[in-house]
């Protein structure tokens, strides 16, 4: 189940950046970043970056290691991410132990949204 919810959250990237101001002149594959520049960490690229994950397009719940950024990183990581990761998993295992399936019932309608990638509304039908 750990190996599952960490793909899901790699896979679906819900949160597309993060945003920080830098503090000093900063030297990164040859750009300068200056002091005072504005810059975004793009966790969903990083998430599907092709040196760090092995078929990176492709959704394996066995992955390992599976170091994804979907909670951000540094001092700023997500401080509900227990909280979320233990929610997901009580979510996902009550649907495998009740043998229940989730169908998509009806259009799905996209959040318009640079910063949350995930739907607006999605209507799911519980069957079994
Ligand atoms: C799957 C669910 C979640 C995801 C993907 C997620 C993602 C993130 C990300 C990427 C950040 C970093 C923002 C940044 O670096 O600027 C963040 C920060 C934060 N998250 Fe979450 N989050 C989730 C659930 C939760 C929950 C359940 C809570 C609270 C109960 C929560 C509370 C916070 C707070 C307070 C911060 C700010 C931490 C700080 O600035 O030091 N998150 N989250």
């Amino acid at each position: 189940m750990d190996g599952a919810v960490n793909e899901i959250l790699r896979w679906a990237s819900t949160n597309c950046y993060v945003l920080r101001r830098c503090t000093r002149d900063f030297g990164l594959n040859g750009t300068t970043i200056k002091r005072g520049d504005l810059v975004t960490l793009w966790n969903v690229s990083a998430n599907r970056d092709q040196e760090v994950f092995r078929d990176p397009d492709a959704f394996d719940i066995l992955r390992t290691p599976n170091r994804h950024l979907a909670y951000g990183h540094g001092v700023h990581r997500c401080v509900g991410a227990p909280l979320a990761a233990m929610e997901l998993d009580l979510f996902f295992r009550q649907i495998v132990d009740r043998k229940l399936r989730l169908e998509v019932d009806g259009d799905v309608r996209w959040l318009r949204s640079n910063f949350i990638n995930g739907p607006a509304m999605l209507n799911v039908s519980v069957c079994r």
